[in-house]
C-alpha cells in the first residue's frame, strides 16, 4: 500500500518528538511491505519565522495532496503576547479546518508500568480506558462575531460559540461507532443547564442515539464529568463533547493516565479519493519550550499517533497493533524518558525511539 503522508515537525519538541515517530512509521511500512511516500511542511512559529505566516498556502497544498498528516507540535513564547490572528496556533486551528477533521479522538489508557506515575491512587485508576471524542471544527474556537473592541472600562472581548444540528449530528456518529467496537456506552457531556448550543446538543444526540438501540447513552454535565474523571474513571468508555469542554477534558484525561507525553490524538474527518480517510495526527501534549532541544521529551504520544494514523486513515489494524506492542514493549523494559520517573537513568528522546524501532 502506498502510505503518502505530510509531516509537519512544528515548533519546540515537536520536531524532536516527530522524528523518532517518522523513524518508527519508516521501519514499520519496511516491515508489512509498504511504501511510505513522505513529504514535509511548515506549520506554526517556524512557518511564521520562515514565511511570515502560521499555515503557509503551500503546506495546505501539501496537506490536501497527501492521505494523512502527521504533526508534533505548535507554540513559541516569544508569540505569548500576540494577538490570537498572528499565533502559531492559528496555523493548527486552519489546518485543522482546511483538512475538515471534525472528529479528534483522544484515548485515555492505563498502562501498567505506568499505573505508579498517575496523580490518582492506584485502585482508581486501573483499568481506565476510554476515549475522548472531541468536536474539533466548531464552537467557540471557530464561533464568529468574536474580536476585542472598545476602550477604557468599554473594552470589551467576545468570542461565539455555535453549533449547527449537521454538526453535532456527525461527532455523535462518530461517537456511537467506535462505542460498538467497544463496551457500548456513550457518556455526552454538555452544559445545557446553562447554554443554549448544549441543549441542542442534547437534543441531537438523543435522536442520533435512536440508531444505535445496542449503545447505551448518559448525559454529564461538563463540571460534574470534571469530578467523576478522577474520582471514577473507569466509569467512561466513549465520551463526546464540543471543542472546548473536550480541550479542557482531555487535558485532565492524560494525567490520568500517567503523563500527557504518553497520549496521541487523530482528528479524522470524510474518507478522500484514495480511500484513505482525511487524518491530522498528533500528540496531545504541546511545544514545551521549556525542555526543547534537550533530547528528553517523551516521544511516545507522536510514536502512539503513527498506530493511530495506519489505524484509522488506512485501515492498517495489524501495523497498529504491531507499533503499539513495541511500545507496551519499551514501557516495560523501563527505557523511558524522564517524565515516567523510570528507576534507572531516564532514556533520551532518540532512544526511547530507536528502542521501540528495535521492538518493531
Ligand atoms: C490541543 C491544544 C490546542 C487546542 C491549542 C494548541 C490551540 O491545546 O490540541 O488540545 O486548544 O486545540
Ligand atoms: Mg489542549
Amino acid at each position: 500500500m502506498k502510505i503518502n503522508v505530510l509531516i509537519l515537525p512544528g515548533d519546540g519538541i515537536g520536531a524532536e518528538v516527530t522524528r523518532e515517530a517518522v523513524r518508527v512509521l519508516t521501519r514499520v511500512c519496511d516491515k508489512f511491505g509498504h511504501q511510505a511516500n513522505l513529504t514535509e511542511g511548515l506549520l506554526g512559529g517556524i512557518a511564521i519565522h520562515k514565511t511570515g505566516g502560521p499555515l503557509p498556502e503551500e503546506t495546505v497544498r501539501l496537506a490536501l495532496a497527501a492521505d494523512a498528516t502527521l504533526m508534533g507540535a505548535v507554540g513559541l513564547p516569544e508569540f505569548d503576547n500576540v494577538a490570537p490572528e498572528k499565533r502559531p496556533e492559528k496555523g493548527l486551528l486552519g489546518i485543522r479546518k482546511v483538512l475538515g477533521v471534525y472528529a479528534n479522538l483522544r484515548p485515555v489508557k492505563t498502562y501498567k508500568a505506568l499505573i505508579d506515575s498517575s496523580p490518582l491512587k492506584n485502585h482508581l485508576v486501573e483499568g481506565t480506558d476510554m476515549i475522548i471524542v472531541r468536536e474539533l471544527t466548531g464552537g467557540l474556537y471557530y464561533g464568529t462575531p468574536r474580536g476585542i473592541s472598545g476602550e477604557g472600562d468599554q473594552e470589551r472581548g467576545v468570542n461565539t460559540m455555535t453549533y449547527t444540528r449537521a454538526e453535532i449530528a456527525r461527532i455523535s456518529r462518530m461517537a456511537f461507532h467506535l462505542a460498538r467496537n467497544r463496551r457500548k456506552k456513550v457518556t455526552s457531556v454538555d452544559k445545557s443547564n446553562v447554554l443554549e448550543t448544549s441543549q441542542l446538543w442534547r437534543k441531537v444526540v438523543v435522536e442520533v442515539a435512536a440508531e444505535f438501540p445496542d449503545v447505551q447513552l448518559d448525559h454529564l454535565l461538563v463540571d460534574n464529568c470534571a469530578m467523576q474523571l478522577v474520582l471514577n474513571p473507569r466509569r467512561f468508555d466513549v465520551v463526546v463533547t464540543e471543542n472546548m469542554f473536550g480541550d479542557i477534558l482531555s487535558d485532565e484525561g492524560a494525567v490520568l493516565a500517567g503523563s500527557i507525553g504518553m497520549l496521541p490524538s487523530a482528528s479524522i474527518g470524510d474518507r478522500k479519493p484514495s480511500g484513505a480517510w482525511a487524518g491530522l495526527y498528533e500528540p496531545v501534549h504541546g511545544s514545551a519550550p521549556d525542555i526543547a532541544g534537550q533530547n528528553k521529551a517523551n516521544p511516545l504520544g507522536a510514536i502512539g499517533s503513527v498506530a493511530a494514523l495506519l489505524e484509522y486513515s488506512f485501515g492498517l489494524k495489524e501495523e497498529a497493533a504491531a507499533v503499539n506492542a513495541a511500545m507496551e514493549a519499551v514501557l516495560n523494559s523501563g527505557r523511558v524518558t524522564a517524565d515516567l520517573k523510570p528507576a534507572g537513568a531516564p532514556a533520551t528522546t532518540a532512544e526511547v525511539g530507536q528502542a521501540v524501532c528495535e521492538a518493531i
